[in-house]
């Protein structure tokens, strides 16, 4: 992914572009928290899934001679995925946190650093020149891909607490609601992920060597 930086006059490109310290901060603060969340979804939906270790706690059990009903088994066998979803649910807690502080982070930052403002410097700047203006549509393609995310994690965010205070009485009759879009919304972050690791691989072995250590130690010169 480019790191060019469209200067406020737009008269030229530079690929260094400042990334803030709390922005920093932000984005690696970020990007743990969400590989933790998808940690607990994978490994909920997979070994510790209720339906597929009820028959190992009956069979724990029967070599202990105890027999256990499905139905029996299933509680504790629940009990585990349970958890996954509690740690699930706080990790959820902190991403939510993350974005009300990627706003603050936004509107504190100086003006040239925003990101409404980097867009509005990139769709304004003029040039004749072929590699330059590939370089403005990638740059702003990449930029858009960012605003995409921030909007698909505030999704995940908002149904996500709407999901955690299920005992809230306006809330429950939207559960079935927010656990379709919750769930459908999970595949775009994967999507993003995916994509943004490849772009930025992808730049920092190619033309724009340097990108992944500038989101480290922020290309302030
Ligand atoms: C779940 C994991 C990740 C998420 C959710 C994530 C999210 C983001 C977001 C939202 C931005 C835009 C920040 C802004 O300007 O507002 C960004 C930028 C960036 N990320 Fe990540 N990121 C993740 C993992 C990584 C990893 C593992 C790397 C390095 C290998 C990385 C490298 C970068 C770089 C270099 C930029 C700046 C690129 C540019 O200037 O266009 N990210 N990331
Ligand atoms: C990267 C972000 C996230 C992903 C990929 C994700 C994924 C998922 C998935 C796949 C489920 C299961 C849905 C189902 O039952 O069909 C789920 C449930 C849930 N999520 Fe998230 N989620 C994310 C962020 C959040 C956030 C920010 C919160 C906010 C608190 C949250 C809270 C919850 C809650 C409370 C449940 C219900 C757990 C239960 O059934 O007990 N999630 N999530």
């Amino acid at each position: 992914m480019p790191t060019e930086n469209f200067a406020e006059t737009t008269t030229s490109i530079s690929f260094n572009q400042i990334h803030s310290l709390p922005l920093r901060i932000w984005h690696w603060g970020t990007s743990l928290a969400i590989t933790a969340t998808l940690i607990t979804v994978l490994l909920a939906s997979t070994l510790f899934k209720t339906k597929n270790n009820i028959s190992m706690v009956q069979e724990q059990l029967q070599q202990k001679g105890v027999t256990v009903s499905a139905n029996q088994a299933r509680s504790v066998a629940h009990e585990y995925s349970d958890k996954l979803w509690d740690t699930h649910k706080i990790i959820g807690y902190v991403i939510s946190f993350l974005l009300l502080a990627r706003l603050i982070i936004e509107i504190a930052q100086p003006s040239e650093q925003k990101m409404k403002m980097k867009i509005r410097n990139a769709s304004s700047f003029q040039s004749n020149n072929i590699i330059e203006k590939n370089e403005q549509k990638h740059y702003l393609f990449v930029k858009r891909i960012y605003l995409f995310f921030y909007a698909a994690i505030l999704i995940m965010a908002i149904t996500g607490l709407g999901l955690a205070f299920e005992d809230t009485p306006w809330l429950k009759d939207f559960q079935k609601t927010l656990r379709s879009i919750h769930s459908f919304v999970q595949y775009i972050i994967y999507g993003y992920i995916v994509i943004h690791l490849v772009g930025v691989l992808l730049g920092e072995a190619g033309k724009h060597k340097g990108v992944v250590s500038g989101m480290i130690h922020g290309n302030k010169s």
